[in-house]
């Protein structure tokens, strides 16, 4: 017998709520953060170069700084990379707003430029377009743990001398070519927020093979300051400040749930996997209702599980959202886009209806739960709900 959707005077399907992202925390990490409070430190120590040290390894570059969150990475990204008044930062408007923070947040100009629907991420060929003298560098995003068109964005890169910041912070563990995404050029960006792939509370982290961008990174985060024991041999307490920098250091409490998170990386990638599988099957053939891109060239890990509904599926976007939330289903819509927020609009007068493919992918985009705690019965919930919608809109 076909059940009623909530929405449409029937039962929810669940009692309790199922959020589209969740962290997984285990006896083991509680118990590494426990340890780490009976250290000697619990500001930046040892465990957070021990944290670095690992990411590093995992992502196969030389360096890796830990901040305190993927926000702040992005600010201190964009300010090693010299981005600076006058400056224009290509960027996409379908990410979340601290994409743009890389050039805003150092007093350069956010350029958005339109994604490749297909990928919904930055098109390179509409990036090469955008490119002016004044362009510094580009920002793109890995939309859902997807890369984003890693060989064509560098090129143009390459052929204007530009700085590549990778917003990253949805594809830890994931991987393009054979190669960690997070290796690429110049620099990537991870966040380590509850409902990222891994985390540590809050908490970010720049990776980069270049030492000078990784010396600045490490200056920035701790207030522009280290020792200069060339010019004061004899005071070894002598720290010199050579800009102004910020605090954003993380502590080893933080590092302690990273590390015992890290130990969990292939299994948390497995459930995403699992979970992101099970529902392409359920949801091959809906009309209204794409699913998300197939990993192209990619072994991605799912972050999101971002879908585009259609009038054709017999309700709207809209329409779709509250029927799933009636039901205690927690989807998201990721995002919306940057230029439609009073911010960018205002500051650097962009307005709706510049960017059609954005705004048509937006127009349709729900993002499913997807997190490593989702059990069977949970998956089992959101697939009947969509094929009850889809029953109610059908019949
Ligand atoms: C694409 C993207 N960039 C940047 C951020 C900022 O990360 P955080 O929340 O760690 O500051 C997020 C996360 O919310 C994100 O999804």
């Amino acid at each position: 017998m076909s059940r009623t959707p909530a929405h449409y005077g029937g039962e929810p399907i669940r009692d309790e709520v199922l959020g589209y992202g969740s962290q997984s925390i285990t006896d083991r990490e509680k118990d590494a953060v426990v340890e780490a409070l009976a250290g000697d430190y619990i500001t930046r120590g040892p465990t957070v170069d021990e944290f670095e040290e690992r990411v590093a390894e995992l992502v196969g570059v030389d360096h890796a700084v830990a901040t305190t969150s993927g926000t702040t990475a992005l600010q201190l990204a964009g300010d090693a990379a010299g981005f600076g008044p006058g400056d224009e930062v290509i960027t996409t408007p379908l990410t979340f707003v601290a994409t743009a923070y890389a050039a805003t947040h150092n007093d350069a100009t956010p350029v958005f430029t339109d994604v490749d629907p297909h990928r919904r991420t930055l098109d390179p060929d509409a990036v090469r377009e955008q490119v002016t003298e004044d362009t510094a560098g580009l920002v793109p995003m890995h939309y859902a743990g997807h890369p984003a068109d890693i060989e064509g964005l560098l090129e143009v890169a390459d052929e204007h001398d530009l700085t590549v910041i990778w917003d990253a912070c949805h594809a830890f563990g994931g991987s393009w070519r054979g190669e960690a995404i997070g290796a690429q050029r110049d620099m990537a960006v991870f966040s380590f927020h509850p409902v990222k792939n891994v985390t540590t509370g809050e908490g970010g982290m720049v990776v980069t093979d270049d030492d000078e961008l990784a010396q600045r990174l490490r200056r920035l985060r701790s207030f522009d300051m280290d020792y200069d024991p060339d010019s004061h041999e004899d005071e070894p307490w002598y720290q010199v400040a050579e800009g102004p920098g910020y605090n954003y250091n993380v502590t080893d409490l933080q590092a302690a749930l990273g590390l015992a998170q890290l130990d969990r990386l292939e299994e948390f990638k497995r459930r995403r996997d699992e979970v992101a599988e099970r529902y392409d099957e359920a949801f091959a053939e809906i009309d209204g209702f794409r699913t998300p891109p197939e990993p192209l060239e990619s072994d991605p890990t799912y972050h999101l599980y971002a879908i585009e509904v259609d009038e054709s599926f017999g309700c709207g976007r809209q329409e779709f959202v509250n029927a799933m939330h009636d039901e205690n289903i927690g989807v998201q819509v990721h995002y919306v886009p940057l230029h439609f927020h009073p911010y960018f609009q205002e500051e650097f007068g962009y307005e709706r209806g510049q960017f059609s493919a954005t705004e048509d992918v937006y127009e349709g985009l729900v993002s499913l739960p997807l997190h490593a705690e989702m059990n069977d019965g949970d998956i089992d919930d959101v697939i009947t709900a969509v094929r009850s919608l889809v029953r109610h809109h059908r019949e």
